[in-house]
């Protein structure tokens, strides 16, 4: 009963106060980085003393307010990153020294380990690098951890990081046997979470909130999909299926799906909750946009992953149906027992504490403040 007031609860603050946003984007184009806010405007973020090649893996921590990339081109360095604190001044660091025997296709920053992970698909290999102390700058040679080095022909591609419930997935672009598979953070129990049915899922995310991830592939016949499912590779669905783009990045925003396309080179946007039937263009670029991430002021506060997470128990259509059935049906309760509620004491609306379900977070403290909220994450499990 409690959890069905607390998730009516979400719902009436969702219809009330939240209504469908953008999030802020950051974006990888040629040599360029640019951020868009709100889905409309647009500002290029110059790099001081720094000249850039190609510019392409984007990863961000919202904890040091850092972005990661790699420069493919660039003569010294291979993985830098930028502070974007001060708008005035984004001074750049070489991370990780380049190697011309080894590649990056894709970045993932673990903020409560510090790490930095990466997959380098010319040596089949997922690598890390602790990023303990500014500055800091790493040769090939120390400090770079192997997470996981695969079978011969493997090529890991698309690489994410789950801050909250300390996995790693990845997407594995094989000729003729690709896999999206998952471990822990440090490497132990590996698993593939799906191998059939799949081409060249090229492009990656993860959508903590909701434990599901997003990749898509171009199908050999002029269109490209995009599918999700749950981390455990059940729910599998078309998410969307379209034409004549080669889909280059792709991230998973609050309310939106972004992805960026090889020959429209465009930025697109599709709701998640398949509300509207066409994505909607952002941006055309003059080169294919190489990267894309979700800009987030605030850290992803993990104690409302668990919510998220029941409430996506049900088959996803069927639960658009409860959802909008039950918040037709429910504001108007709600508003009374608010009103019981507010009668009753001054409590703010908090979220359960209570153990309710199984999820591996629920001793999490409500998470109001964002403070340690990763820390608080690891000391629960
Ligand atoms: C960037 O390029 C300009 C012009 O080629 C050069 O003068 C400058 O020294 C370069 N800066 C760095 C940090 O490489
Ligand atoms: C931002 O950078 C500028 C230029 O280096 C500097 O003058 C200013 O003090 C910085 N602002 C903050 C808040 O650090
Ligand atoms: C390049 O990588 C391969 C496989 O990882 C390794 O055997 C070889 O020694 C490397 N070559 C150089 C020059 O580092
Ligand atoms: C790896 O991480 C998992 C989950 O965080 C933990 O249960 C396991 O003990 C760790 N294994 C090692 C070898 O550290
Ligand atoms: C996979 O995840 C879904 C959604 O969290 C859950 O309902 C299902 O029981 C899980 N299946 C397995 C085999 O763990």
């Amino acid at each position: 009963m409690l959890l069905k007031i607390h998730f009516i609860l979400i719902v009436f603050t969702a219809v009330t106060f939240g209504s469908v946003q953008h999030n802020n984007l950051i974006i990888a184009v040629g040599d360029e980085l640019e951020f868009l806010t709100d889905g409309n405007a647009y500002r290029t973020l110059t790099l001081n003393s720094y000249n850039a090649t190609k510019l392409s893996a984007l990863a961000y921590d919202a904890t040091t307010r850092k972005l990661f990339f790699s420069d493919q081109r660039h003569h010294y360095g291979h993985i830098f990153s930028v502070s974007l604190d001060n708008e005035s001044h984004r001074p750049v660091e070489d991370i990780v020294e380049k190697n011309n025997n080894e590649t990056v296709e894709s970045l993932a920053y673990d903020p409560v380990n510090k790490m930095l992970l990466w997959t380098d698909g010319l040596n089949r290999a997922i690598r890390r690098v602790q990023i303990d102390n500014d500055p800091i700058h790493i040769e090939e040679k120390d400090g770079v951890q192997i997470v996981h080095f695969l079978e011969n022909d493997a090529k890991p591609r698309g690489l994410v990081s789950d801050p909250c419930t300390r996995m790693l997935y990845w997407t594995n672009v094989h000729d003729s046997n690709p896999t999206i598979e998952r471990s822990f953070l440090n490497g132990s129990h590996r698993e593939i979470v799906l191998h059939s049915d799949l081409l060249l899922p090229n492009a990656f995310d993860l959508d903590i909130m909701e434990q599901m991830i997003y990749w898509a592939e171009d199908l050999h016949n002029g269109y490209f999909r995009i599918e999700r499912s749950y981390v455990n590779g059940t729910g599998r669905q078309e998410f969307y299926r379209g034409m004549g783009s080669f889909i280059v990045s792709l991230t998973v925003g609050e309310d939106y799906v972004y992805w960026t396309d090889y020959s429209h080179k465009k930025l697109w946007s599709l709701r998640k909750d398949g509300s509207s039937e066409k994505p909607i263009i952002l941006r055309t670029f003059r080169y294919p946009a190489t990267g894309v991430v979700v800009f987030r002021h605030q850290p992803l506060d993990c104690s409302l992953v668990k919510i998220h997470h029941q409430a996506h128990r049900a088959d996803g259509e069927t639960l658009t149906i409860i959802f909008s059935t039950i918040t037709l049906l429910m504001v108007l309760a709600m508003a009374a027992v608010l009103v019981i509620r507010l009668k009753d004491n001054r409590r703010p609306l908090v979220l359960s504490k209570k153990n309710e379900g199984t999820f591996a977070f629920q001793n999490l403290e409500n998470g109001s403040s964002n403070n340690n909220v990763y820390t608080a994450c690891e000391r629960a499990i």
